[in-house]
């Protein structure tokens, strides 16, 4: 919720929407920050605060420790986890290869079926559930509409990090909140990750290969192949590797979550796009062209009523601050698009572009498994974009319908 009834302002040292000054100071962290600005998000702190993060990163020597993504973590509640593995294999390429299964979790692993041909790793997909009450990320779902599913969000970022010890040496020595005092070791990776974001509401996991790459087995578990066939539908296999994940963010929170994000790992502030009358910002942080791309959204100015506020917003306050959607790269779209909606599957908006316009995307409704979008894009050339200058307004429109 936001408890900022008549925002106004921003405090540019803790970031926190205020009302009024106290004598020029900020009444809520008391400290005296450089600038007070009017809330209204713009590049110019972003533009001037990137240098800096990525000059610390440099002085620190985090530089080169971390690299792209390696899993996405999907939380479910226990009693939809089979489902939201076997939906995830039927509606995209997805190939169940992994269940482990200790005391504290259920873990199933989806690799995508084909890898970025660019790249010699491509993003793989954890459905998690937790077997104990403790969660985490309990706090951040209990939103209006997602209170009934209080365990179901994209949880975590995994990324791949060359030299796990030094860089929690570094991170730890710079105050970074992880969940556990230690690196964790399992027999094929070490593993740390942070403490959930207070403006994403995910962690950002860091993950050291040293046995078999890919195979995520938990410790002290139950660990096997599962036995299952994906659907005889040959159109699944154009659908590929992640593209892109999409967090909507709150307004206030954006430039914060944004440099959060670059302070943790390498990557850097691409670009931002406005759509004006939607109240709708699209940021793009990128590790290289060809990695896994982090967009956020958020909206211009913060949340001032459901009707008013356009759709980014208003998703935030309905949904809380989540990843809306997954994009996976896809072939033959037009076809595969036809077949998808053939057996069923719903749309929040048809498919959308073309070669001319540099890509081909649309979005489905939103899953009641992971109450996350797939988004299905195919891109033509060296097209980077999220959207066309032409489709930027119906594809954030569309989720009005959530
Ligand atoms: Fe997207």
């Amino acid at each position: 919720m936001n408890e900022h009834k008549n925002p106004k302002i921003i405090c540019s040292q803790c970031h926190d929407v205020i009302s009024e000054t106290k004598d020029g100071d900020c009444p809520k962290c008391g400290g005296k920050p450089n600038v007070i600005y009017d809330f209204r998000n713009s590049d110019e702190y972003l533009i001037r605060e990137v240098p800096k993060v990525l000059e610390q990163r440099k002085i620190n020597k985090l530089n080169g420790l971390v690299h792209g993504l390696d899993s996405l973590v999907i939380n479910t509640e226990i009693d939809l986890h089979q489902s939201a593995v076997t939906e995830l294999c039927e509606t995209t390429g997805s190939i169940w290869y992994l269940d482990s299964i200790n005391q504290d979790f259920h873990l199933s692993m989806l690799q995508t079926n084909e890898k970025n041909p660019k790249l010699d790793y491509s993003p793989k997909i954890l459905i998690q559930s937790r077997l104990r009450p403790q969660n985490p990320f309990y706090g951040f779902n209990l939103n209006k509409k997602t209170r009934d599913l209080p365990n179901t969000r994209i949880e975590t970022f995994n990324f791949r990090c060359s030299n796990l010890d030094k860089y929690f040496e570094i991170q730890n020595e710079r105050g970074i909140t992880f969940m556990t005092e230690n690196i964790q070791e399992y027999d094929n990776f070490s593993y740390i990750q942070t403490a959930p974001s207070h403006y994403i509401g995910c962690s950002y996991g860091f993950i050291q290969w040293h046995g078999k790459e890919g195979d995520y087995s938990l410790n002290n578990a139950n660990t096997h192949r599962p036995d299952y066939k994906k659907p005889n539908k040959n159109y699944l296999d154009n659908i590929k590797y992640v593209d892109h994940t999409a967090t909507r963010i709150r307004a206030r929170d954006r430039d914060a979550g944004i440099l959060e994000f670059l302070e943790l790992t390498n990557y850097t502030f691409d670009f931002a796009i406005y759509a004006l009358d939607l109240n709708s910002i699209t940021s793009v942080a990128r590790y290289s062209p060809d990695d896994f791309a982090m967009v956020f959204t958020s909206g211009i100015t913060p949340f001032i009523g459901s009707e008013s506020t356009g759709p980014t917003e208003r998703y935030t306050f309905n949904y809380g601050t989540r990843v809306h959607h997954i994009a996976f790269h896809t072939e033959e779209i037009t076809e595969t698009y036809s077949k998808l909606k053939e057996d069923g599957m719903e749309f929040l908006i048809e498919l959308l572009g073309g070669e001319n316009d540099g890509l081909h995307q649309t979005f489905t409704k939103q899953s009641p498994n992971t109450m996350t979008v797939n988004e299905y894009i195919h891109r033509y050339g060296d097209f980077k974009g999220f959207f066309t200058r032409s489709n930027v307004r119906d594809l954030t429109k569309s989720t009005y319908k959530q």
